[in-house]
């Protein structure tokens, strides 16, 4: 029987964030600057065998259940199917997703699928093709639809979509979303914006409370709370009218849902993460190249874990707030 990895605060952690790369194949203006970021040098990123040990000693010994892939852009990583099946075989009742861009879909839903993914995240900030351009400053809007069609057709279903939300620029969406969401069966999951665009252009003001995007939807589409087992980082529904599909909410600015985070993260460089808003890393990569054992790698975990900060931390309307260096493609969204 696992043990519970605990923190010094009773929160349990059971959601593992794999980052299997900090490239990716777009520049979105909330996560990256355009020139992109200076990337790991392939020897510096976990190695496919590295990164199965480690999940390994999550899942077998701390009973960790969901393993989520992400980046950078997970499909930019090559072979990434490789590793779905590796992490696969430790437990196929494991549930491992992918948060995506999805231009990529076309090419590796099927292969994804057959190595055991459960589900994917396609992060899609609107349906205008020249809005999408000038979000992730790549003209792929027709590719990732076409990414979305094709994780359908394989069987990842069902598919959720992530949008992170900004005053001005997307936020007369949101009821076009509701409507796809209905319309296809999507959970469609709208984030706040977060300082986390590692080029300082993140603004109080560009951040719209989800709070009212719920209020607009339920306007014209009365929502009720999905049924869901415990508290849980987004706030899901479902359409009252019975419809399909759902909306969740992810408030991470305006309400921050530190008190029942279950989340651990590792980055591309294999550092462990208790906290997206983190100040250090407990880097895990150096002690495995240096020969350390499972039972010492487990001790190093426990010991951050323990360490998790209460959180709490967005105080955004506080002018000494200080976002992290890092930004979301080299934490792992
Ligand atoms: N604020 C909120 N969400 C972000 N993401 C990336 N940067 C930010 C940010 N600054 C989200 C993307 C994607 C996931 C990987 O992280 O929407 O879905
Ligand atoms: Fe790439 Fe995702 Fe960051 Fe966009 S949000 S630049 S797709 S890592």
């Amino acid at each position: 029987m696992p043990a519970a990895l605990r923190d010094s605060f009773g929160r349990v952690a059971d959601d593992l964030r794999i980052s299997v790369t900090d490239r990716c194949n777009f520049r979105c203006v909330y996560c990256m600057p355009a020139e992109g970021l200076r990337w790991l040098a392939r020897e510096d990123i976990l190695r496919f065998e590295e990164i199965h040990r480690l999940t390994r000693i999550f899942v077998q010994r701390y009973g960790v259940r969901t393993i989520r892939l992400t980046g950078g852009e997970p499909l930019v990583r090559v072979r990434i199917e490789e590793l779905v099946a590796m992490l696969n075989a430790l437990d196929p009742s494991l549930d491992i997703t992918m948060t995506t861009n999805g231009v990529l879909l076309r090419q590796k839903a099927k292969l994804l699928r057959e190595a055991g993914l459960k589900r994917v995240n396609v992060s899609l900030d609107t349906l205008h093709a020249d809005r999408f351009a000038e979000i992730a400053r790549r003209d792929a809007f027709a590719r990732t639809m076409d990414g979305l069609a094709a994780a359908e057709e394989a069987g990842l279903r069902p598919l959720k979509l992530n949008l992170v939300v900004m005053r001005g620029v997307n936020d007369d969406e949101v009821l076009d979303f509701a409507r796809l969401a209905r319309e296809r069966g999507y959970e469609v999951r709208f984030i706040e914006y977060m300082p986390l665009d590692g080029q300082g252009r993140w603004n109080s003001d560009l951040v719209v409370p989800n709070r009212r995007l719920q209020e607009q939807i339920e306007d014209l589409f009365p929502l009720v709370p999905a049924q869901e087992g415990k508290a849980a980082p987004a706030q899901s529904f479902k359409f009252a009218d019975g419809a399909p599909g759902g909306v969740g909410f992810i408030s991470s600015v305006s309400d921050a849902f530190c008190s029942s985070c279950n989340r651990l993260r590792l980055s591309a460089e294999g550092g462990l993460r208790t906290c997206l808003f983190s100040m250090r890393e407990t880097p895990l990569r150096d002690l495995m190249r240096q020969g350390a054992s499972d039972d010492s790698l487990a001790r190093v975990i426990e010991a951050a874990v323990w360490q998790k900060e209460e959180g709490g931390a967005l105080h955004i309307s506080d002018s000494s707030y200080q976002a992290p260096a890092k930004s979301m493609s080299q934490i792992g969204g």
